[in-house]
């Protein structure tokens, strides 16, 4: 069996998607145009040669753009069937999707529009190909406080159908601390949490979110290596970190994927998890991110297995529903 089969066979679930992340042009363009939506590139080919990027920022700009094209309640449902076909052909059998409430209604767009086509794909992803999925709602942390109580407002006649919540957007400048009520709130309901921290932040941001925030994973991390009390206490803790290699290099957190942590933060026993953050725009679903680190960072398949079977503990389906991947 070669690398790629192997990866492909390993039982995996994926926490760390952004569903509006992985618009292919494609669609994007489709959509657009079924829509009436003038987007700020021309062509497929234009927008593809546009993704470069050289931080967080520049590729966030891009990413809010190209989610204008989605409107209607079966761009999301296509949006995210689109996604699960790709998951189930890279042998993902358990998906928590995020998804940015706020990019779509400051548009104009309900809430139940989103939520709503995003669920009706889960539904038929599990009818179709056996995947089991959950929604994770995700707070813009560039915007205020008060930006996302409003919109937990939104959510409140729906929070069945959400099962957690994260942090993402913009990092430098918008400190965990900053949420920290919202979040009390947030788990109050009985809601999973989870946020994005050490992207490009510093490590006393993951430090702010595992304290103030109570996360029960760290989305990214991998500026924990800078710290060595962080380390020792993620690895003691065995806090998941949801880790993007192939985002990280596209967004140049590290130089190239031979420069890459990962095994480093996986040799000093952390929960380490691989995922594929904003597909559509880094070059490559969770299976590529699968091989092209195991090949850049020489990872042993038992390696490998490690870190599908870490997702597995580390999704926020109850261990007894679990049990048959195991
Ligand atoms: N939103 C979508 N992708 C993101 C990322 N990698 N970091 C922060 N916010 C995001
Ligand atoms: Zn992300």
């Amino acid at each position: 069996m070669d690398l790629a089969q192997f990866v492909r066979a390993l039982p995996k679930a994926e926490l760390h998607l952004h569903i509006e992340g992985s618009l292919e042009p494609e669609m994007m363009f489709a959509l657009a145009q079924r829509n009436g939506v003038a987007l700020p590139w021309g062509s497929v080919e234009a927008t593809r040669a546009a993704y470069d990027f050289s931080d967080l920022q520049s590729f966030l700009d891009l990413y809010y753009a190209g989610a204008a094209a989605l409107i209607h309640e079966r761009d999301f449902h296509e949006l995210a069937m689109a996604y699960f076909a790709r998951a189930h052909d890279d042998g993902v059998v358990h998906a928590e999707l995020f998804f940015d409430p706020q990019t779509h209604t400051a548009r104009g767009v309900a809430f139940e529009t989103v939520l709503d086509g995003l669920e009706r794909a889960c539904e038929e992803a599990r009818e179709r190909w056996g995947i089991s999925s959950r929604l994770i709602l995700c707070f813009l942390r560039h915007l205020s406080e008060e930006d996302g109580f409003a919109t937990l407002e939104q959510a409140l006649p729906h929070i069945a159908r959400i099962h957690g919540v994260g942090l993402d957007s913009s990092e430098q400048g918008h400190p965990p601390a900053k949420f920290e009520r919202l979040f009390a709130r947030c788990r109050e309901l009985g809601l999973h949490v989870v946020a994005h921290a050490g992207e490009e932040g510093p490590p006393a941001y993951i430090v702010e979110a595992l304290d103030l925030l109570r996360v029960e994973r760290i989305d990214h991390g991998v500026r924990a290596a800078e710290d060595a009390a962080l380390l020792e206490r993620l690895a003691r803790e065995q806090v998941p970190l949801t880790v993007c290699p192939l985002s990280n290099v596209k967004l140049c957190v590290f130089p190239r994927l031979e420069a890459h942590n990962l095994k480093q933060l996986l040799d000093a026993g952390l929960k380490i998890t691989i995922n594929s953050d904003d597909p559509a725009y880094f070059g490559g679903y969770i299976g590529q991110n699968y091989l092209e680190t195991a090949q850049a960072l020489q990872l042993s398949r038992a390696e490998l297995k490690r870190i599908a079977r870490n997702s597995l503990e580390a999704s926020f389906v109850p261990e007894s529903l679990r049990a048959p991947w195991l």
